[in-house]
């Protein structure tokens, strides 16, 4: 199977690059700093140079045709509210487009576990990164795809135990954490 990975080089791209890499799937993936290629290569990954702020969808069709699945995981992390929007919200609808264009029926989204946190005093930027998520899943959801919503809460950067665990804080309502169809 080959995998296409929009946000290659994050916590969580990279770490299933290298995953499916070890399992013998082909791996592919969008990066926006020529000098991260290298660390793409380590796990022999080529991928595409592009940005997702500037690059359009007709492009990113061409670095994407050939896969077998989508996966979404790139995230502004912070970087203010333009950002946001422009990475997890219209870098999504880039990306479904794009799919689309190159022909790619499954798409598997990371998106956000919106009761994450919910025990605290979140601000304005964590309810507008909540709110454009939210926007991603439904866009993604109605796209014709065959989709899945990945909703986690904080991850950590601890050994993975190699299991899944779902699992709710104490304070969060019991909804659902992923979305399959
Ligand atoms: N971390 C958490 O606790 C957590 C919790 C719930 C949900 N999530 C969601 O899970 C996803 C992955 O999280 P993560 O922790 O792996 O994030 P991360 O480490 O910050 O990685 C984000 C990825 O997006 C890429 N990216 C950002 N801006 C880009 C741009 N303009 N063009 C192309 N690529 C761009 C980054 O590239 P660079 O390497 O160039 O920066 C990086 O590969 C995100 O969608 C996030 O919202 C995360």
């Amino acid at each position: 199977m080959k995998i296409f990975i929009v946000g290659i080089t994050g916590n969580v791209g990279f770490r299933l690059a290298r995953t499916l890499k070890e399992r013998g799937d082909e791996v592919d993936g969008l990066y926006r700093q020529p000098d991260q290629a290298g660390m793409l290569a380590s796990i022999g990954v080529t991928g595409t140079v592009g940005d997702l702020v500037n690059i359009d969808p007709q492009r990113l069709a061409e670095a994407m045709r050939g896969s077998d699945a989508i996966v979404f995981t790139a995230g502004a992390g912070g970087a203010g509210s333009e950002m946001t929007e422009a990475i997890d919200g219209n870098g999504v609808t880039k990306s479904i487009a794009a799919a689309k264009l190159a022909g790619i029926k499954r798409f598997l989204l990371v998106s956000v576990f919106p009761e994450a946190w919910r025990e605290r005093h979140m601000d304005e930027g964590f309810e507008h990164y909540i709110m454009v998520k939210k926007r991603a899943d439904i866009e993604l959801s109605q796209s014709g795809l065959d989709w899945i919503i990945l909703r986690p809460s904080a991850l950590k950067d601890n050994a993975a135990p190699g299991r899944s665990i779902l699992e709710l804080p104490r304070s969060t309502p019991k909804s659902a954490v992923m979305m399959w169809r």
